[in-house]
């Protein structure tokens, strides 16, 4: 993510005022915040001549867009096919209760993500969950507690 100082209206100017825009202003600002906020999708409407649904509409169809800010560490748990039988679902469930958040929410105060993956690439050592790059292998119930506050 850029500084704070980053001025997004800056780079809207550098792309001229047409439809061919759209995709790579929203890419300038995902890059830029993580995220695609409301105000950005303003910003960008007003910039273009849209309206914020039809920028909205664009945007929500590539999954490369998040319209929710990213947490500060983001818990991957793997569903594939070897962590599934290995107690991927399980742990998934315990991450719910624990930080009450259902996949693709934020706890309140942002500090976790939760989504569930597909696979990620490692199943011989399932089950996994990835933490923010972290990769843990072979994770059990009881290991989740110590896991994610090594992350607080
Ligand atoms: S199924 Fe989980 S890493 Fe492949």
């Amino acid at each position: 993510m850029k500084g704070k100082s980053y001025s997004f209206t800056t780079v809207l100017n550098d792309y001229p005022m047409e439809e061919g825009s759209l995709i790579p202003l929203l890419q300038q600002a995902q890059e830029a915040f993580g995220y695609i906020s409301e105000e950005t999708v303003e910003m960008i409407a007003d910039h273009l001549g849209f309206t914020s649904s039809q920028v909205f509409g664009v945007a929500s169809f590539y999954s490369q867009f998040r319209f929710t800010k990213p947490a500060k560490h983001s818990i991957s748990v793997c569903l594939g096919t070897a962590c599934h039988v290995s107690g991927g679902e399980t742990l998934l469930e315990a991450f719910e209760r624990e930080l009450d958040v259902v996949p693709g929410q934020n706890t309140t105060d942002n500090k976790f993500g939760l989504s569930r993956v597909a696979c990620l690439g490692c199943c011989a050592l399932a089950p996994v969950v990835k933490i923010d790059d972290d990769i843990h292998s072979k994770v059990t119930v009881i290991k989740l507690k110590e896991l994610w506050e090594r992350y607080e």
